[in-house]
């Protein structure tokens, strides 16, 4: 049973629908995407299905695109119909995907289930200011604010890769973690069509389901 998220894009034209992981999407993959699960585990199988169940839900609901089999290309880059750009994303508990017409601009959705990101991974995936931005904070919000930067990065990686079909690293994104739930997304270098100081914008929120969510938008000049 998927709901849709309200409001964590800044258009209603941006449309976000969620679900928890159910094994039962399993038995509505087509016969296309079920020839793509190859030797998933059962996790990845069960998240890889609650993605698609979703992705169909909302592209019927609306988009008026029926039956649509979501494949991904070798890139892992999901492949969605012409003229709509999407991102999905899974965790153990939850699938959300986001849907938008392709002429408003390309989108970034990333979900994690966990309380925080630990201190081990913040050097992989952080700027030197970033990590000094956390230690600044208080010690029991710091675990959260890493969390959502690093959710940022990889929402901001799924919004841009469409435009620029290249790779960042961590380290090639600063997010500023702004007032309230506003992030503030500034390549570091130049990525494809994206120069050096190019700025996104996105928004992050702890979930009344226990997940983190967040969203980084592009839209088209
Ligand atoms: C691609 C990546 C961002 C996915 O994030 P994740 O936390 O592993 O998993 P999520 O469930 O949130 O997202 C998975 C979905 O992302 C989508 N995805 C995969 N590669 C993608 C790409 N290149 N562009 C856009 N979306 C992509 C797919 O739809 C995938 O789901 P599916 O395999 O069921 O179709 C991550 O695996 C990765 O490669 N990160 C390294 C690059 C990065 O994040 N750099 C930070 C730059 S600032």
């Amino acid at each position: 049973m998927s709901r849709q998220v309200h409001e964590l894009f800044p258009d209603p034209r941006v449309i976000v629908l969620t679900a928890r992981i159910d094994e039962r999407a399993i038995a509505t993959l087509s016969e296309r995407e079920r020839a793509a699960t190859g030797r998933m585990r059962e996790k990845r199988l069960r998240e890889y299905a609650a993605g698609r169940a979703l992705a169909r839900d909302a592209l019927e609901r609306f988009f008026g695109v029926r039956g649509f089999d979501l494949l991904n290309g070798e890139d892992r880059a999901p492949i969605w119909p012409d003229g709509i750009a999407g991102s999905l994303s899974h965790c153990d508990t939850r699938a959300w995907v986001a849907l938008v017409e392709a002429s408003w601009g390309t989108i970034g959705i990333d979900g994690e289930h966990r309380a925080g990101l630990e201190r081990h991974l913040w050097e992989h995936t952080m700027l030197p200011e970033e990590i000094a931005d956390l230690d600044a904070r208080p010690p029991e919000a710091r675990g959260l604010a890493a969390l959502a930067r690093f959710s940022a990065k990889e929402a901001l990686y799924k919004a841009q890769y469409p435009r620029s079909r290249t790779f960042m690293g961590f380290h090639a994104l600063h997010v500023a973690l702004e007032r309230q739930d506003a992030l503030r997304c500034t390549f570091q270098e130049t990525v494809g069509p994206f120069a050096e100081g190019f700025v996104a914008e996105g928004r992050w929120r702890a979930s009344e389901t226990g997940e983190l969510l967040s969203a980084v938008w592009i839209p088209r000049a």
